[in-house]
């Protein structure tokens, strides 16, 4: 191992602060490779990475199955574009349709803000297409959640923390308390509500899960209003809750499921799946990326996925979480 010197770490991060954008306020250690679940900064300390670059590197650093499969892809084709297909994307897509118990069809994206900007269009859309006017087609979501930093998302993001100086924000949004089934009840009795945006777990400022038959709550608010129910399981999803997908904890499938994080354990991917309800609301030109679903980030999602959703994985997950 070359451990980079000292004074070496120190000026990386004096030109950190100086070239990047401070929205972050990284740590004071340059890291500098990984192994499972250890990282070594440039100075040559190890740490134990409970960090998991927030709920990403589910199978640890460095691990062989995925290098194997980064590599081989590599050598083959990194990227077409979504206007031609090739195989890595499609079987991934395939094989999340088999895996979530209730999609249809499958959009691939980079991110998990990616994931909900287009939960949030398609539902806007679904609702457009059954004939619904702007101003009832509001996506409810909760105090405290986190769905990630766009213009949309922030807004879906229920926290003014968020939120402040990048007014204005689009409209269209209403927010309720988690675990409140009454709060949601009242928040919809209008019938202007589209969709119901929730985390299975919410994951910022603490680790809240839903409360015994809120999903349920949920789902039946949103059939008895013709809303689609959409699960936000980027953080919370991909086996993290011992089950490859949290709302299997309470057995409440959605309508529409946004997941990234873990999927790519360390390389950038999303995912939006939609069931029978809104599978065919999106057609050609209706949304689209560059490099969503590209080769290499499906070709190591592809064996995320297939691991994440190993039985004796999931089962460790759980004994783990018992232990803790
Ligand atoms: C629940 C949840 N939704 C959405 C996001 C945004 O995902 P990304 O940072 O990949 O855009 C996050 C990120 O922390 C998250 O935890």
């Amino acid at each position: 191992m070359s451990a980079t010197p000292a004074s070496d770490s120190a000026a990386l991060l004096a030109r950190a602060d100086r070239y990047y954008v401070p929205v972050y306020r990284p740590r004071r250690i340059v890291l500098d490779r990984g192994q499972g679940s250890r990282v070594w900064d440039s100075d040559g300390r190890d740490y134990i990475d409970f960090g998991a670059g927030i709920a990403v590197n589910s199978l640890g650093h460095a691990d062989p199955e995925l290098i194997a499969a980064l590599q081989a892809q590599a050598a083959k084709l990194w990227h077409t574009s979504n206007v031609f297909v090739s195989e890595p994307p499609l079987r991934l897509a395939e094989e999340l349709v088999a895996a979530s118990a209730f999609a249809e069809r499958v959009y691939l994206c980079n991110s998990g803000t990616e994931a909900n900007e287009a939960a949030i269009k398609l539902v806007r859309k679904w609702a457009a297409t059954a004939g619904r006017p702007p101003e009832r087609r509001v996506i409810l979501t909760f105090h405290g959640s986190f769905h990630g930093r766009t213009l949309a998302a922030v807004t879906a993001t229920a926290q003014p923390k968020y939120q402040q100086g990048y007014e204005p924000l689009p409209g269209g949004f209403r927010y309720c308390d988690y675990n409140d089934l009454a709060s949601v009840e009242a928040a919809m009795a209008a019938g202007d509500v589209a969709a119901v945006l929730v985390e299975p777990v919410q994951g910022e400022g603490g680790v809240v899960p839903a409360a015994e038959g809120f999903l349920a709550g949920l789902r039946a608010l949103c059939d008895r209003h013709d809303a689609l129910l959409v699960y936000d399981e980027i953080q919370c999803g991909m086996g993290r809750s011992g089950k490859l997908w949290a709302w299997q904890n309470d057995g409440v499938a959605p309508d529409m499921l946004c997941i990234a994080k873990a999927l790519g354990a360390g390389f950038p991917i999303g995912a939006m799946l939609v069931g029978a309800r809104a599978a065919e609301t999106w057609q050609f030109g209706a949304h689209g990326t560059t490099f969503g679903g590209n080769p290499l980030a499906a070709a190591v999602a592809r064996v995320a996925l297939r691991r994440l959703a190993e039985p004796a994985l999931l089962a460790n997950v759980a004994r783990q979480a018992a232990a803790l």
